[in-house]
């Protein structure tokens, strides 16, 4: 089988699956162009992708006989799944194996957020520290204060469970009950606007689908408390950044800590600016473990599926 490979990937899972299929690899370290993505894929049976690869219509159409997508990543928006559903086109993606990775990442962006680490980091090096000030980057309490958690799914229980230790009263807003949270918490399921009014430390983590683009924006955010931080390590189009950027300009929330961006690699210039946001590339699930499992997964889905047999992480 032809297989397209979007990106080099750490670990050894592409010399493995090169035992079985013929790969051809882009071999930079910045994203395939749409154009060279739709020319190489033209013949290709298997594409092993990025999240950043926008795999619509067009790009199986181009292909021919695509039959497998494997995303490098647990979350598939990348991918057109009713496009590839009516091609017969098998997805698959890499959950588990970045839930603590990207869960010990929220909790970095809590505590860099809430306490203003890198506020105060940037402060030492950059201005003359005239020495120990009772008024210098007071943050907000992190023990004690009520964390709320916006799809308890693997990672959001994973960050949920990372509360122990901190006495932390734990709200969640989720479809679906989540008793483990709720036995080893007692986490309190509520209805969003609710988690949003009383939740000092609030962390995404729910797929971005069409009905929940935008599920933050100005009417969200107004419910906020004005002491309140939003963290996110999902998806960026899950928060209208124009508001959030309003609402971190005029204080009405008192910070952010984001990894994801709704037009990435585009970052709104506005939250380049401000200094109640912290703002990392999308690194979640970047550990040298992590990145290897995840690529070890997404070649033994295509492997799989080679044999004949389901793929075991297939989402359609
Ligand atoms: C994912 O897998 O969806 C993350 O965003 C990247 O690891």
């Amino acid at each position: 089988m032809d297989v397209l490979v979007t990106r080099r990937l750490p670990g050894g899972a592409l010399e493995r699956l090169a035992l079985a299929c013929a790969l051809d690899i882009w071999g930079q370290n910045y994203p395939m162009p749409r154009d060279e993505l739709i020319r190489r894929i033209k013949g290709k049976e298997g594409l092993l992708c990025l999240l950043g690869d926008s795999v619509d219509a067009a790009v199986m159409d181009a292909a021919g006989r695509l039959r497998i997508i494997a995303n490098y990543a647990v979350g598939y928006d990348n991918i057109d799944i009713p496009a590839a559903t009516a091609r017969g086109i098998v997805v698959t993606n890499t959950p588990g194996v970045l839930t603590d990775a990207t869960a010990d990442l929220a909790w970095a962006l809590i505590f860099a957020s809430v306490r203003r680490i890198v506020q105060a980091h940037t402060f030492l090096r950059e201005t003359a520290w005239q020495g120990w000030d009772p008024n210098l980057m007071l943050g907000y309490d992190i023990t004690g204060a009520t964390l709320g958690i916006i799809g308890a799914g693997r990672i959001g229980t994973a960050v949920a469970l990372r509360s122990r230790g901190f006495n932390m009263p734990v709200l969640y807003a989720g479809s679906t009950a989540n008793t483990l949270i709720e036995t080893e918490l007692n986490a309190r399921r509520v209805e969003l606007g609710t988690l949003l009014s009383f939740s000092d430390i609030i962390s995404l983590h729910v797929p971005l689908t069409p009905e929940n683009r935008h599920l933050i924006g100005r009417r969200e955010l107004g419910l906020m408390k004005p002491t309140a931080v939003l963290i996110n390590t999902a998806r960026g189009a899950l928060i209208d950044e124009d508001a959030l950027v309003e609402a971190l300009r005029t204080r009405r929330i008192a910070g952010a800590g984001l990894d994801v961006y709704e037009n990435e690699p585009r970052v709104h210039p506005g939250l380049k600016e401000l200094d109640n946001v912290v703002t990392l590339p999308h690194i979640g699930s970047a550990t040298h473990t992590t990145r290897s499992k995840m690529a070890d997964m997404a070649a033994d889905n295509i492997l799989a599926f080679l044999r004949g047999d389901e793929p075991p992480n297939r989402v359609a």
